[in-house]
């Protein structure tokens, strides 16, 4: 752990110093890539309760490499998985920029779909292949390893950076979440950098200044005390499968339209400006239709892909479990039916008000004959950040440096749970830097992650630092 010492010169290294610094980082590329496959093979599944052990070694991994580095390290203990913080020195007069991104990753299964192991990183073809390659290890590994390679050349950082580093985004942040208001002295800044995003295609780098919040729920259907058989009892006893299906299609017409009573309120219309800017990016509805493996994409009318994605609401299930699963016919009505759903929100719509939306419309639209239970999981606002600031101006310079072309200005669809609450607690700027691109199959089997966008986002990093602290003219 190293001294806190007051840097008095808050200024960047010279331009020498500088190119210095790139050129040691592009030799460092091999133990980067060495790094990130070590990390990944910590099968740091934060929903399993049998991998807290893993989890817990992937948080003492970053913490281990932030500290040899020489930042000042904690590993903070929550109700659940722990908080790595750490920080460089403060630096008078400077900026301040706190990282914030997640070790945690979703659950790989199913695992027969995987060419090879979640937790086994392999290259291939340039990409490299595992769980959490994208979500988000690789992606928060490059603000880490520009930051350690500047530490370690010797030369003081022209601006303080500070690392929140946590175990539970893939389960919604709540401990995070209770804990952000006594850490917010720790962790004051003037702008949060996250890369757990998507570039916006190959070739195409993006800076995203909005996101979609979520609420999620699973919903159980409770009919006979056990299962029958469907010969003697069908007809006369309510199906609770069918008593599911019938809820679950009632919370949505066949446009993708959501039918719960007010679920709209909220919901803004999009200003035509952001729409006609959002038309000028270079898509293609038929290439985006093959990337997926479908003949024809699905979504509200009136709207283009990009601000169904994007900007509108929407209801998906999730999973859904009922009956016989097994080899073979078995003629029953199953005793329950569940499903795991959620709903993507746009800015100003709010889970809690949702929740209630949700009890009403179940308790209209049930059949008679089955009960129903709603487990309300965590659910996170959608958020908007600010384009109009120096960071945005300094991730723009510092991207089209490293990749070679100007970013593009995009929201994207999915959520990151605690990030409205920096901007409300913390009153910082927010920076969404994605370094994947959206067919990295996050969430998916064969996640991946470009190694050429990890090696990018090491270089775009180091240089946005030097950006932020020395702005244009
Ligand atoms: N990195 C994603 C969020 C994301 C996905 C941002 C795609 C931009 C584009 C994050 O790890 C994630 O998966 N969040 C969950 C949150 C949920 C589990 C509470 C999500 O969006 O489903
Ligand atoms: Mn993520
Ligand atoms: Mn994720």
């Amino acid at each position: 752990m190293s001294q806190q010492s007051r840097n008095p010169h808050p200024k960047s290294p010279d331009k020498a110093a500088f190119e210095q610094l790139l050129t040691d980082l592009h030799a460092e590329r091999p133990q980067h890539l060495e790094d990130l496959m070590q990390w990944l093979r910590i099968p740091s599944v934060s929903s399993d309760s049998r991998r807290k052990d893993d989890v817990q070694q992937a948080c003492q991994w970053i913490a281990t490499k932030l500290g040899s580095a020489g930042l000042k390290v904690d590993v903070m203990p929550t109700e659940g998985h722990p908080l790595v913080i750490a920080e460089t020195p403060p630096v008078d007069g400077g900026p301040v920029v706190l990282v914030y991104g997640h070790y945690d990753v979703q659950p790989a299964e199913p695992l027969d779909h995987w060419i090879s192991g979640p937790f086994d990183p392999t290259v291939r073809d340039g990409d490299l292949f595992a769980r959490g390659a994208t979500d988000d290890k690789g992606q928060v590994l490059t603000h880490v390893q520009s930051v350690c390679q500047w530490m370690s050349a010797g030369n003081p950082l022209p601006l303080q950076i500070k690392f929140l580093i946590e175990g539970e985004e893939e389960v919604g942040s709540a401990n995070l979440e209770r804990l952000l208001p006594e850490l917010s002295d720790r962790l004051a800044c003037d702008c949060v950098v996250i890369s757990d995003s998507s570039q916006y295609g190959d070739g195409q780098p993006a800076i995203t200044y909005g996101l979609r919040g979520i609420a999620t729920y699973e919903l159980t259907v409770s009919g006979p005390s056990q299962d029958l058989h469907s010969g003697s009892f069908g007809g006369a006893v309510m199906n609770p499968a069918i008593a599911l299906c019938h809820l679950l299609s009632s919370m949505v017409d066949s446009d993708g339209v959501i039918q719960l009573p007010g679920f709209y309120d909220d919901v803004e219309d999009l200003p035509e400006d952001q729409r006609d800017q959002w038309r000028q990016l270079p898509q293609s509805d038929e290439a985006f239709a093959k990337s997926v493996g479908v003949e024809q994409l699905f979504g509200e009318t009136g709207y283009t892909t990009d601000e169904r994605r994007w900007a509108r609401p929407t209801f998906d299930i999730n999973g859904l479990t009922s009956g016989h699963q097994g080899e073979g016919v078995k003629t029953i009505i199953p005793a329950l039916a569940s499903a795991k759903f959620s709903f993507r929100l746009v800015p100003h719509q709010d889970p809690e008000r949702l929740t209630n939306q949700l009890r009403e419309h179940l308790a209209a639209h049930v059949p008679v004959g089955v009960a129903w239970d709603l487990k309300v999981d965590h659910g996170a606002p959608g958020m908007l950040a600010r384009i109009d600031t120096p960071f945005a101006r300094a991730a723009e310079a510092a991207i089209e440096q490293a990749f070679g072309t100007r970013p593009v200005f995009i929201r994207e669809g999915g959520s990151i749970p605690i990030v409205t609450r920096f901007q409300e607690v913390l009153g910082c700027d927010c920076l969404l830097l994605g370094w994947g691109l959206s067919d990295d199959n996050a969430h998916s089997p064969n996640e991946k992650f470009r190694v050429q966008d990890y090696y990018r986002g090491i270089e775009a990093s180091a240089r946005l630092w030097n950006e932020i602290a020395n702005p244009p003219e």
